[in-house]
């Protein structure tokens, strides 16, 4: 689920990046706005979701069984939750923009903070799948992963 997640991250962050061209070269039409509309909606509920499903249900559990197999994780653990908090920042300054183009009005968006955002995305995905995911795969137990699932369906299942 979680690996799922990050692939549909990196869609998005892609949609991001035309979404930018569109405007310069095509304008705000009823595509630019429903794209605009669709980016923000991905990461104002999944990514936020999937950020919670990492930071609240994912890490304890693994941070639990690091210090049980005496493997320090709490340098990588810190290094993603700052991660997600520079992720929402550099988010927050482009959602007012998209949420303007969603609603018809033209804006430009700021190319220098896309690429800051894709590229702050790709390195801490990589972080993620290379340090943190195969510590997962090696040490959870099936119920382990049960309760972690069923963690995540609840999540989404709140309105
Ligand atoms: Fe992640």
């Amino acid at each position: 689920m979680i690996r799922a997640c990050h692939d549909r991250i990196r869609i998005h962050c892609h949609s991001l990046e035309r979404l930018g061209t569109y405007l310069e070269f095509i304008g705000c039409n009823e595509s630019a706005q429903r794209a605009s509309g669709d980016i923000i909606r991905f990461f104002d509920i999944a990514v936020r979701h999937h950020f919670a499903d990492e930071e609240q249900s994912l890490l304890p559990v693994l941070l639990e069984i690091g210090k049980k197999a005496r493997v320090p994780l709490d340098k990588a653990m810190g290094a993603l939750q700052s991660d997600h908090l520079e992720l929402n920042q550099t988010w927050s300054g482009l959602r007012a923009n998209l949420q303007k183009i969603s609603t018809g009005q033209f804006m430009h968006l700021d190319f220098l903070e896309i690429s800051h955002l894709n590229k702050k995305y790709h390195d801490c995905l990589i972080q993620e799948e290379t340090r943190i995911l195969p510590f997962a795969q090696h040490y959870l137990h099936r119920r382990q992963l049960d309760e972690l699932r069923a963690a995540m369906i609840a999540r989404r299942a709140i309105r």
